[in-house]
């Protein structure tokens, strides 16, 4: 099986459907577009051209704070490095546009901690950072 990770974004529907194979909330159609428009960066891996099996992409103001997010891979097709593929190229462009002391973010899923720590990630809360907070609107 062959996997090309593309630099594009997906799209609306791409989007929801991957976050529906891994049952993640899915979102209206406008919401999607509008965070989609506003990614800095995005790639979807593809199994045939046009088709995505897994995406991620890179949120914040392109220098100081960059984000990761909604790195996803089909559960069908986990365990195949494509998850690492993605990440690398994630972090390609995080090392492009930032510099000494950008802030790489990302908010981890319960368990995956050990895949992001291989990217040099650290978990907070650490001696020196505090836990990191969210709150998730109703
Ligand atoms: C997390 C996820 C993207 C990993 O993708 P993947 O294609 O299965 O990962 P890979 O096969 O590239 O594995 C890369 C490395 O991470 C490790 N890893 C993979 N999934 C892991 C998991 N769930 N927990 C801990 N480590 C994991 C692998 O063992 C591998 O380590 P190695 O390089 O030492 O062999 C995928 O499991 C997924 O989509 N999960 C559901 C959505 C999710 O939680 N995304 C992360 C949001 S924080």
């Amino acid at each position: 099986m062959s996997i090309n990770i593309v630099v594009r974004k997906p799209t609306a529907k791409e989007y929801n459907e991957l976050r529906l194979s891994v049952q993640w909330p899915t979102y209206d159609e406008n919401t999607v577009r509008c965070a989609l428009q506003n990614t800095l960066y995005a790639v979807v891996a593809e199994d045939e051209p046009g088709l995505a099996i897994g995406m991620g992409r890179v949120l914040g103001d392109d220098a100081i704070y960059l984000h990761i997010q909604d790195v996803i891979v089909r559960p069908e097709l986990q365990g195949k490095g494509i998850g690492k593929a993605i990440m690398n190229i994630l972090m390609d462009y995080v090392h492009t546009r930032g510099s000494k002391n950008t802030n790489v973010g990302l908010m981890c899923s319960k368990g995956r901690e050990s895949f992001y720590a291989g990217f040099g990630f650290i978990a907070r809360p650490s001696e020196k950072f505090g836990a990191g907070m969210i709150r998730l609107l109703s």
